[in-house]
Order: structure tokens, then C-alpha cells, then sequence
């Protein structure tokens, strides 16, 4: 399975335009430091990709990523469709920036997170007009193939592992009440055997994400803060990281002790400009290194 790493960054990016946290200031001093938004492009066939959340910078991720890149057609690209993490705006925003596709798109997600995109965003009514988008459900289980007008074996497959409620600002009052709203995404190859698991949101280690994480070759974790009282002490929350949603990288209930006891290659991504991970530099870097834990880099390439 080949793996595109488009982005790292939690919403906002590294540096986010009106911050000016030590993170995003050392970011604008450093430019290696800049992140975009947390993304990754997966290829299902020769010339074929789909890409991991649709974030407000995919024009640009599309430019530095040469595999993305339109051609021979004047208007063909190998950019197939878009899986969906959840419906965070910082993830689905970029759905709008696909308008001028020739044609059409397809959008996978669970039915909450379709249901949000669609008539919250409303995505459907707005992007009707520009090109045909194929809204399609994604579900848990063994996985469908990911390519849908592809006929024969599925090059990748890929099925959802519910993770929690959490439901983005704008759909605070939704009826779905279920855990599909944010989920882990598993990507399977059934040509090489290879599995990839993408949470880039996690608030629970759950059993069911605890048997993904053990079967995948290879699984990106939620980075967004290294300790749960980091989005306290920056000044920007009220809440914890827990209470934000996201389990911290270290501490007690931290990720770190949990991924370092997986048999795959663990990597965290979707990096708040609050985390000093974000800094090549820091102490903390020493730390998970010794758990044999990797920050994903921008740009990176994965063959799993
Ligand atoms: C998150 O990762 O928790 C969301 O992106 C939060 C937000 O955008 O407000
Ligand atoms: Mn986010
Ligand atoms: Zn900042």
C-alpha cells in the first residue's frame, strides 16, 4: 500500500493565521516547521488516489504532492474521492475546494458525518451545481472496496472503527447520537496483506480501536496535545485535551505507553501549534524515541 503524508497540523495549522503562540511564531522563524493540515493520500490503483480528509489546504497539498498532479487529459486527475474522519471543518472543508472536478467526486463517510456534510454544510445544495458529487456510506465491518467503479479485487478496502459522539460545533444539536462521528479508518490491501489504521481524532482507546490498532502493519495517532493540560496552560481553552476530545500523547491516560506496546509502526499526527512536538528541538522528541514512537513528517512516503 502506498502512502502520501499530506499534512500533520491539528485545525489552524502550523503557524494558524491569527496565533501567535511561541508554536506557530517559531513556525514563521523556521519555515521547516510549517505543517499543514492533517492529511494523507492513499493509492487504490496504478494512477488512482484517494485522499484521507479533505482539509482547507488541499490545493496546496496537491501541488507538492507530483503522484496528485493532473494529466495527460487537460482536465484528468488521478484524485478519485475523499474518506471522511469525521466532519470537522478543519477535515471536510476542502470538500468546497474540489468544485471545478470534471468529473465528480466521491465522498465516503458514516451516515452522521455524511448527514452533517450534506445538509449542515450544506454541501449537497452548494456543490451541486459545479460537479456531480458521490455521497457514499461507509460502514464497519470487513470493508468495502474503496474504489467503487473499479471492477475486480478491490485494490485497498476500507471499513470504519466507531470511536465516539464527539460532533463538530456546527452540529452540537444533531439527533445522531451514536459513535460514529468520529471514527478510526482502516485500509486494508488484500494484495499484500497490509493494513493501515488513521485516527486522527481519538477521545477513547476502546477495546474495539485496541484490537484494530494490534492487527494493523501500521497505525497514524491523534498528536494533537502531548499532555492533557496543555490547551489549559496555553490560555486558548477552558477544557483539558481529554475533555477537547483528544487523548494526550503522554501522561497517565496517554497514547504513548499504549502505542509502544503495538507490533506496527506507530506515528502520531494531527499536531496542535500548542505541542511542542511541533519543535524539532524539543526534550520531548528524546521521549518517544526511547518508545520507538515517530512524529509523521510532511511530505513523508509510507510503502506498507
Ligand atoms: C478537533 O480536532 O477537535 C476539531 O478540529 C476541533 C475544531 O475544529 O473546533
Ligand atoms: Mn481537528
Ligand atoms: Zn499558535
Amino acid at each position: 500500500m502506498l502512502l502520501q503524508v499530506l499534512g500533520t497540523a491539528a485545525g489552524g495549522g502550523l503557524p494558524q493565521w491569527n496565533c501567535a503562540c511561541p508554536g506557530c511564531t517559531g513556525a514563521r522563524a523556521h519555515p521547516e516547521r510549517r505543517r499543514r493540515h492533517a492529511s494523507l493520500a492513499v493509492r487504490v490503483a496504478d494512477g488512482r488516489w484517494y485522499v484521507v480528509n479533505a482539509t482547507p489546504d488541499i490545493g496546496e497539498q496537491i501541488e507538492a504532492t507530483p503522484e496528485l498532479h493532473p494529466g495527460p487529459g487537460a482536465r484528468q486527475t488521478p484524485l478519485a474521492g475523499v474518506v471522511l474522519t469525521d466532519a470537522e471543518l478543519d477535515h471536510t472543508l476542502g470538500i468546497a475546494r474540489l468544485r471545478e472536478a470534471h468529473e465528480g467526486v466521491d465522498v465516503l463517510a458514516t451516515p452522521p458525518v455524511l448527514d452533517a456534510v450534506r445538509e449542515g454544510l450544506r454541501l449537497d445544495a452548494v456543490l451541486g451545481p459545479y460537479t456531480p458529487v458521490r455521497w457514499r456510506e461507509l460502514s464497519g465491518g470487513v470493508g468495502s472496496p474503496l474504489d467503487g467503479r473499479s471492477s475486480g479485487a478491490a485494490g485497498v478496502s476500507v471499513s470504519a472503527v466507531p470511536l465516539a459522539a464527539k460532533k463538530p460545533r456546527y452540529a452540537a444539536n444533531h439527533e445522531d447520537s451514536s459513535d460514529s462521528w468520529s471514527i478510526a479508518l482502516r485500509l486494508h490491501e488484500p494484495a499484500t496483506g497490509r493494513t493501515l489504521l488513521y485516527a486522527p481524532a481519538l477521545a477513547v482507546w476502546s477495546d474495539a480501536f485496541d484490537e484494530a490498532a494490534r492487527d494493523a502493519d501500521c497505525v497514524f495517532v491523534d498528536g494533537t496535545f502531548w499532555d492533557d493540560e496543555e490547551p489549559l496552560r496555553s490560555g486558548f481553552s477552558t477544557r483539558t485535551a481529554t475533555g477537547m476530545g483528544h487523548l494526550p500523547v503522554n501522561g497517565p491516560g496517554g497514547t504513548a505507553r499504549r502505542l509502544a506496546r503495538l507490533p506496527g509502526r506507530c506515528l502520531y499526527t494531527h499536531l496542535n501549534n500548542t505541542n511542542p512536538l511541533g519543535n524539532p528541538h524539543a526534550e520531548q522528541h528524546k521521549l518517544l524515541a526511547e518508545w520507538g514512537i515517530e512524529v509523521a513528517a510532511e511530505r513523508m512516503v509510507i510503502e506498507l
